[in-house]
């Protein structure tokens, strides 16, 4: 009787020598660098169907997505409308630091406050604020809600303040004077809460026609939390929606911000105000930082992740970007607990042009994740991602991809829809861009941010991105072919595919090949 085969790892002895695991296959190469066009993956013994397969990673314990796919922390591509749409898909979005503490600060408080179960802690205000007070609220911390709980001093609820009399024209008026008063205010001990609070808000609402708030309230008539209507209404949907969000322990979506090394006048790391702002992050729910730099095997960045390391020991941290295993031993020993990999991949890179220097990915992310698995971090696979294929060649290495150009035509991104010869574009630019540098990021390629004036390279361009359907329908297109690779590989998982894959090189004959050819194509498929 002929061998069963077993879900891949049984190859024929000649397939064998052809279709290489990585650690036989890239030493093989060790003389040439290579990247995801230069190779594709064998087809291995499947009983798995793509739509079962499960795309969790685990990136950190305190760091698990259910989709390996984030959002580039840069100025048109990630502000709270792409980390939002990115964490309910499963993935998560780093907010850009090309922009003021205060307002970066605004954007993860959108994001943690989006769609809560319990909101357990709450906006409130006092009985003697003014009205033009928290309307100046809601304007500084950017608020897209205005009903509030009304407190004393012991957090012991007073009543509610409606949306509906925070208007400008009450301005000079109390809150005490516009409150529901507590009488009137629907509210449910934390006890009667049982072990399924979703459920116990569920029915209060079918039971309480019109009501759309519910406070939750402790001995003493402690203020202890809040549901509203419209997330226990997107929670229910979400368990029969295709994704699943990527949340924290508090129900809240998960949130990443990116940081650099901001130095003082006398070219010293200024470590009260990183300390202060990543301090800042972490009490808004910022689920994890990464200092985002173009060289990350550098002291200024190990500096800075070893302030951040020493202050905050819990708080997960990415780094980059590197291309060697030295590069990640070096984050890893200084507290990094996610590296970052690129350099010069990116659509709008010009680095490998301007400073001759980076790696075609597949290489990095080879020696990258060989030093990884030694220290017990992972990596994730930063930039020139352009189709879903190149997702699962990446993720054969890597624990997750980031993307910039593929999400940056989705109406989630900053900046203006533009049209020109009647097509719709949006900018999308590099973060080493002059225009880029010139609104801040001029520290993340090593330049002063102070000296707009003296020129410097720029290691990346401004362009443009042809609009793209929401985040939601690219993620979809991206997972699923990520999910047919899986499939092809005989994988039920992240951790399956990285043990099955199989590689071999190609020629720009066999890449032709690969890509629809010798046909007049009537329907792109994008
Ligand atoms: P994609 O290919 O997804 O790449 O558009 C996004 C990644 O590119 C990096 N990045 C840059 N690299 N010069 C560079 O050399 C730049 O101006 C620049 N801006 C962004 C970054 O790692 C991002 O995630």
């Amino acid at each position: 009787m002929r061998p069963v085969r077993l879900a891949g790892f049984d190859m024929a002895p000649l397939d064998d020598q052809f279709y290489q695991p990585a650690d036989q296959f890239f030493p093989a190469h060790s003389g040439v660098a290579l990247t995801y066009d230069d190779v594709t993956l064998a087809t291995l013994y499947s009983e798995v169907i793509p739509r079962d397969s499960n795309l969790d990673t685990q990136l950190h314990e305190r760091l698990q997505l259910r989709l390996p796919i984030i959002s580039a922390d840069m100025d048109t591509v990630t502000e709270s409308p792409m980390a939002i749409a990115m964490a309910r898909a499963g993935g998560l979005g780093l907010i850009h630091c090309n922009m003021p503490e205060r307002q970066q600060l605004s954007e993860v408080s959108r994001v943690k406050n989006n769609v809560h179960g319990l909101i357990q802690e709450p906006i409130k205000v006092g009985p003697n604020q003014l009205i033009g007070e928290v309307l100046a609220m809601i304007d500084e911390r950017r608020f897209g809600f205005s009903t509030f709980p009304v407190v004393d001093e012991k957090n012991a609820l007073l009543g509610l303040l409606p949306g509906h009399v925070v208007r400008e024209r009450y301005a000079a008026r109390k809150v005490t004077e516009a409150m529901m008063p507590r009488t009137q205010v629907h509210t449910i001990h934390e006890r009667d809460l049982g072990s399924e609070p979703i459920r116990a808000a569920d029915s209060f609402f079918t039971a309480h026609m019109g009501i759309h708030k519910l406070l939750v309230v402790g001995d003493g008539d402690v203020l202890r939390g809040l549901f509203t209507l419209s997330d226990i209404e997107h929670i229910l949907h979400e368990r029969s929606a295709q994704f699943k969000p990527a949340r924290d322990d508090k129900f809240r979506l998960l949130c990443g911000a990116s940081i650099i090394g901001l130095r003082k006048a006398d070219g010293s790391l200024d470590r009260e105000r990183i300390a202060a702002h990543v301090g800042a992050l972490v009490e808004r729910g910022c689920d994890v930082i990464a200092v985002s730099t173009a060289h990350g095997h550098s002291a200024g960045v190990g500096d800075t992740v070893r302030l951040i390391r020493d202050a905050f020991h819990e708080l997960p941290i990415i780094a980059g970007n590197v291309t060697s295993g030295s590069g990640v031993e070096y984050l890893a020993e200084c507290g990094a607990n996610v590296i970052k990999v690129g350099q010069g991949p990116g659509s709008i890179c010009t680095t490998r042009i301007i400073a001759g220097v980076g790696i075609p990915q597949l290489t990095a992310l080879y020696l990258a994740g060989s030093e990884a698995e030694k220290h017990g971090v992972t990596i994730i696979a930063d930039g020139g991602i352009v189709k879903s294929g190149d997702i699962v060649k990446a993720l054969t290495l890597a624990h997750a991809v980031i993307c910039g150009g593929l999400l940056a035509g989705c109406p989630e991104a900053p900046g203006q829809i533009m049209e020109i010869n009647g097509k719709l574009y949006k900018q999308y630019r590099g973060m080493g861009s002059q225009a880029a540098m010139a609104a801040g990021s001029a520290a993340r390629y090593g330049h002063s941010t102070k000296d707009s004036t003296r020129k410097v390279a720029a290691e990346g361009i401004e362009a443009l991105k042809e609009v793209s359907p929401p985040v939601e329908l690219v993620l979809a297109q991206l997972s699923g072919g990520v999910q047919s690779g899986l499939g092809y590989l005989g994988a039920r998982d992240l951790t399956a595919l990285r043990k099955a894959a199989r590689f071999i090189r190609v020629t720009s004959a066999g890449m032709r090949e690969s890509a629809p050819h010798d046909i007049v194509e009537v329907k792109a498929t994008k």
